[in-house]
């Protein structure tokens, strides 16, 4: 791996692999120091075009965690402002010497843009509406963690039913993490008016659903998607009122879960609008563990990118970063 820029660049093979990893970069984060010398002398930057809390802070902790330098940049505060192009932006930082840029942007492709001015790796921290990987990653760590499946298993979800509700028009995070939580076998359907759902359904292979209420019953994972106000105008749904009535999660809905479903959101929630319950007192929320999650998955990504090859077996690895086998 060069680049992580969309989920489908990856095989189903390096996805395993990429959870294999996390889960050495979690029992690091579990020590009481967890730092470790796996990425000392690379150079980390993080670019975000875009408001994040959690992928950028997750990214510079991970970062920080495996000893790598950290830069970063400041859109409001650079010479973006005085007109200053990405192009020239990437090749001004590249020749300072950066190992793997991390980059969020409201457009979708400048990841992808970026990856032809510059030597160094580029991660994608989301594009639009396009593809947001690591958080797909990271949803696919959670759940396979959560529900103790065999992680060796090539299919370890197969059998399980996830349902993603919401804006799936707009959701980068929506074409991400159903083409991951597919390929490892999960039965995900999209639910949502069809005024929100993508353009071309058919193409992402997956069942659609109106009905909520309907799927609820069966479902193992409830993936709530925000109803994302910044990037559709007010035709998309006749009210905010009107959607809820339909695709906001209420107690009773929580209700009609079966025991031990997960319910799961990518952040940050609209209280009152999709979300119309408190995920502290649901008993399957996982969405702070998808946080947290979000540090070993990205630890995961970099070490996977930026160390050496011959440190990236299992036994070396463990070596590498101090672990016990
Ligand atoms: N899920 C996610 O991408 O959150 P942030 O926008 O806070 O990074």
């Amino acid at each position: 791996m060069k680049h992580l820029v969309s989920t489908p660049d990856l095989s189903t093979a390096e996805i395993i692999s990429l959870l294999r990893v996390a889960d050495h970069m979690q029992e690091i984060n579990s020590r009481p120091q967890p730092k470790v010398p796996a990425l000392r002398g690379r150079t980390v930057a993080t670019l975000f075009f875009e408001d994040s809390t959690r992928t950028r802070l997750s990214f510079e902790t991970a970062a920080k965690r495996l000893s790598a330098d950290t830069m970063t940049f400041s859109v409001s505060s650079s010479s973006v402002n005085k007109g200053e192009t990405i192009r020239d932006t990437i090749e001004t930082l590249s020749s300072m010497g950066v190992d793997a840029f991390v980059v969020r942007h409201k457009s979708s492709g400048v990841p992808a843009s970026i990856t032809r001015w510059t030597q160094a790796s580029v991660v994608n921290a989301g594009d639009g509406w396009h593809q947001h990987p690591t958080q797909a990653l990271l949803d696919a760590f959670t759940i396979t963690r959560e529900l103790d499946v065999d992680a060796a298993d090539p299919t370890p979800l197969k059998g399980r039913n996830v349902a993603i509700v919401g804006d799936a028009k707009h959701s980068r995070v929506a074409r991400s993490t159903t083409d991951v939580l597919g390929r490892l076998g999960a039965n995900v359907m999209l639910v949502a008016p069809g005024s929100l759902l993508p353009p071309e359904p058919a193409t992402w292979g997956i069942e659609v659903v109106d009905s909520l209420d309907a799927v609820l019953p069966t479902t193992d994972v409830l993936y709530m998607l925000r109803v994302q106000r910044e990037r559709m105008d007010s035709a998309h749904i006749p009210s905010v009122e009107d959607y809820c009535t339909g695709y906001a999660l209420t107690p009773e809905r929580v209700e009609l879960l079966p025991p031990g479903a997960l319910v799961m959101h990518p952040g940050p929630m609209n209280r009152g609008v999709e979300m119309r319950v408190d995920p502290s007192e649901v008993a399957g929320s996982r969405i702070l563990h998808q946080v947290a999650n979000g540090v070993a998955v990205r630890m995961a990504v970099l070490f996977t990118l930026l160390a050496s090859p011959q440190s990236q077996g299992d036994d070396v690895l463990l070596a590498q970063t101090g672990g016990q086998s």
